[in-house]
């Protein structure tokens, strides 16, 4: 009897352990939902359409902060939410009229765009990604909630996990690649990042994933263009990131721009209603993204405003961010029998209950408090971390020898560096697009960190050339100085307004006239290192072929300088891999490493193949890829059984060493490819990696194991399963150098 209650205690202990940790709903409460229903009750129409509308405060960030735009509205009960409002004043003056001059008190949530940081700018996500860190990035979320959660917000509209194939579309910066694993992996760790452990964690924040879904397929990579792909492409590429937040508890989604299949995703009830709440059980509630209800009207699915609301209501879609359709409109809907109000009593529920969960009925002002903003704002320990991230971001592709040495790390005897380019003296542009009130006071540019970190080199800086732009005036300044140089580092790229939304480029070169300054530079014979800083993919032949050492990296944020040096000096070795395949030239956009083998592969000896006449089908620079200052060696893979039952598990193991000089960090990845299938499969999909660090000289075993979920797709029927046969499972440090075996599933 006594082991059976012994069990009984183990049990309850261990199933309470897992709830909270595998349930993305784990403090949704039966309890709560009875508050939830009890308030519903006792709100009017009015009151409950006031709960369904989000608007944008009309605070100008470099002008007066005015709040007037909704006070009115809000002391009606007609505003469930704000966003954009800046500093706990006005949060709080906002926040008051809400609790303390509607009927029935219903505090209101304040929204913002904390995209990769709050004051403390953390690496744009894209770059970010290019850590392949969970961990890290589950942290800069965390550092982020605490930073906005102390100045009056409660709720970040991120993140943002848009999977894209496209690098013309500016908003590769907001996401984390082309890789639906990665990419959920990252969405993941995320949402536990902002949300924390608790949600009424003063020192978090409710997050929203955005936007749902597929807005990083627009034709032509410009921005809010159609988006039309297969249900199959849908599922396996642009939904799983979605669908691991959710699993991990995200308060709140956000519907894209875009339609899919002919219906714009704010009316989408297939994908709002079917797939979220449904299939997703999804228990958060959904918001439109800017006035995209009233924008059915110009995507041509409603002829006026009212319809729109109809259709956006009826889909599944809670929350009208900016428009004011649903304030305009609903209650005369309801009241022509055009919306049930059961719909409206659904969307209103799931916004109370975010509410509660934010711990807003207990205190309203809990997010509001100027003490612990003092405390938490760019401390210490928030910017010890920022460096870090920073510097685990930076993607080095290219380290050869010149005048038989290699450029990188810097020899710190070095006398004289000439620091050209527009990036090389300027702070702003080193936090990114969409740095929101990033605080830009205490950014250094390069010029001053490298001064700092070499003392006894002399560095000149001579800007050489804009972002934009074809002025060549200065071109010959810069190889004069260039010609008294011993070392040339070029910092050129893209400035923030280069990338982010409404920033899609046809031609994604390095802009302006800068290859054409770095091309001078080069005929000089000088040695020069390059840095390259951008919001997406470029495209760098001519750099590949001709200079010796490049580096690549997103906007690193407000430690971004530091970070850079610190890698140039080799007081930190380059670790980055980068997320999405880099091509040649627009001409192979869409590429991916993940794509299909088609019926007639590449085929350098048969020209009825699929290839191009004029580039090769790779792309310059492959996903995964990133060197160190040491090298890693890969071998000795095995797996201990050839065949494998679908209830099984098969471990997968391989040595890698650390061949070169340096100590250094390797993101192993392991990609499966399904050789037989009902539909055709891609020619490999990363399923797993693992971070090592190791010592110059030093090797590990690195294992992982493989189940029958990590070969499972949807098979010609649409059912999500794994199919008998062979596959083969590769290992290396990117998507392009692997060793393979294979193995068998029964
Ligand atoms: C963007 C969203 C953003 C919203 C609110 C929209 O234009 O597409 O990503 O969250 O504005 O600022």
């Amino acid at each position: 009897m006594k082991r059976f209650y012994w069990s009984l205690i183990i049990f309850v202990f261990i199933s309470q352990v897992l709830c909270s940790c595998t349930s993305g709903h784990r403090e949704y409460s039966d309890e709560i939902d009875r508050k939830v229903d009890s308030l519903l009750s006792l709100m009017t129409l009015d009151e409950k359409i006031g709960q369904l509308t989000l608007y944008a405060s009309d605070i100008n960030p470099t002008g007066p902060h005015k709040t007037s735009f909704c006070e009115d509205e809000i002391s009606n009960g007609h505003v469930g939410g704000v966003f954009n409002v800046l500093g706990t004043d006005n949060a709080y003056k906002l926040q008051s009229l809400a609790v303390n001059n509607t009927r029935l008190r219903i505090p209101l949530l304040f929204g913002f765009d904390v995209i990769h940081g709050f004051k403390t700018i953390f690496p744009i996500p894209f770059a970010e990604a290019c850590t392949w860190n969970p961990e890290l990035i589950k942290k800069s979320a965390s550092f982020s909630a605490k930073e906005a959660a102390a100045w009056g917000l409660n709720w970040t509209f991120n993140p943002m996990v848009d999977v894209t194939r496209d690098p013309r579309w500016g908003r590769v910066s907001e996401g984390s690649g082309e890789d639906p694993y990665l990419a959920s992996v990252i969405a993941k760790a995320k949402v536990q990042g902002y949300q924390g452990e608790k949600l009424s964690d003063p020192f978090t924040v409710a997050a929203c994933v955005k936007h749902f879904a597929a807005y990083g397929a627009p034709f032509g990579g410009r921005d809010y263009n159609t988006v039309d792909v297969s249900d199959r492409t849908l599922r396996e590429i642009y939904l799983p990131p979605f669908k691991a937040a959710v699993d991990a508890g995200v308060l709140s989604v956000m519907s894209a721009f875009n339609e899919l299949d002919g219906v714009p995703c704010t009316a989408n009830k297939y994908l709002l209603t079917q797939i979220l709440k449904n299939e997703w059980n999804f228990k958060g509630f959904v918001v439109s993204d800017w006035a995209s209800v009233s924008e059915l009207t110009t995507h041509g699915i409603a002829k006026d405003e009212q319809q729109a609301a109809t259709l956006a209501i009826n889909a599944g879609l809670d929350m009208d961010m900016q428009s004011g359709s649903y304030a305009k409109y609903l209650k005369k809907l309801v009241g022509k029998h055009l919306v049930d109000e059961q719909q409206i009593n659904n969307a209103v529920k799931r916004i109370l209950r975010t509410k509660y969960l934010l711990g807003l009925f207990d205190n309203p002002f809990l997010y509001i408090d100027k003490n612990r903003q003092k405390e938490v704002t760019s401390s210490k320990e928030i910017m010890d971390f920022a460096l870090l991230e920073a510097k685990k971001s930076i993607v080095l592709l290219k380290n050869e020898k010149f005048n038989n040495k290699r450029l990188l790390p810097l020899n710190k005897n070095i006398k004289r560096i000439v620091l050209i380019g527009p990036l090389a003296n300027n702070s702003i542009e080193l936090l990114g697009s969409w740095h929101g009130y990033g605080d830009a006071s205490n950014v250094k540019t390069i010029l001053e960190s490298l001064s700092e970190k070499l003392p006894n080199a002399k560095i000149e800086f001579t800007q050489g050339a804009s972002f934009t732009g074809t002025d060549k005036s200065n071109f010959s300044k810069a190889v004069r100085s260039v010609q008294k140089s011993d070392l040339v580092i070029c910092v050129i790229g893209e400035n923030n307004a280069l990338s982010g939304e409404a920033s899609s480029r046809s031609n994604i070169d390095i802009p302006g006239v800068q290859l054409d300054l770095l091309k001078e530079l080069a005929r000089t014979g000088k040695p020069i290192v390059t840095v390259v800083m951008a919001g997406r993919p470029l495209i760098l032949n001519w750099l590949d072929a001709n200079i010796p050492a490049i580096i690549f990296t997103g906007q690193l944020g407000t430690k971004c300088s530091d970070a850079l040096t610190d890698v140039l000096t080799g007081e930190y070795n380059p670790s980055g891999k980068l997320v999405m395949s880099f091509p040649r030239n627009v001409g192979q956009i869409p590429i991916f490493y993940n794509h299909k083998n088609t019926g007639r592969p590449f085929d350098a000896n048969d020209l009825f193949t699929s290839k191009y006449l004029d580039v090769p089908n790779e792309p310059l620079y492959p996903f995964g890829f990133g060197l160190s200052y040491t090298t890693f060696k890969y071998s000795d893979l095995s797996i201990n059984k050839k065949v494998m039952s679908k209830n099984d598990s098969l471990k997968v193991s391989f040595t890698v060493k650390n061949t070169g000089n340096y100590d250094g960090e390797e993101t192993c990845q392991l990609y499966i490819r399904d050789v037989v299938a009902s539909v055709t499969r891609p020619v490999k999909e990363l399923k797993a990696f693992k971070k090592v660090y190791l010592k110059s000289g030093e090797q590990t075993l690195v294992s992982f194991t493989i189940t029958s979920d990590d070969l499972k797709f949807y098979d010609k029927n649409m059912v999500y399963q794994c199919e008998p046969g062979e596959f083969t499972v590769y290992v290396g440090g990117n998507s392009s150098d692997l060793i393979e075996k294979n193995f068998e599933l029964q």
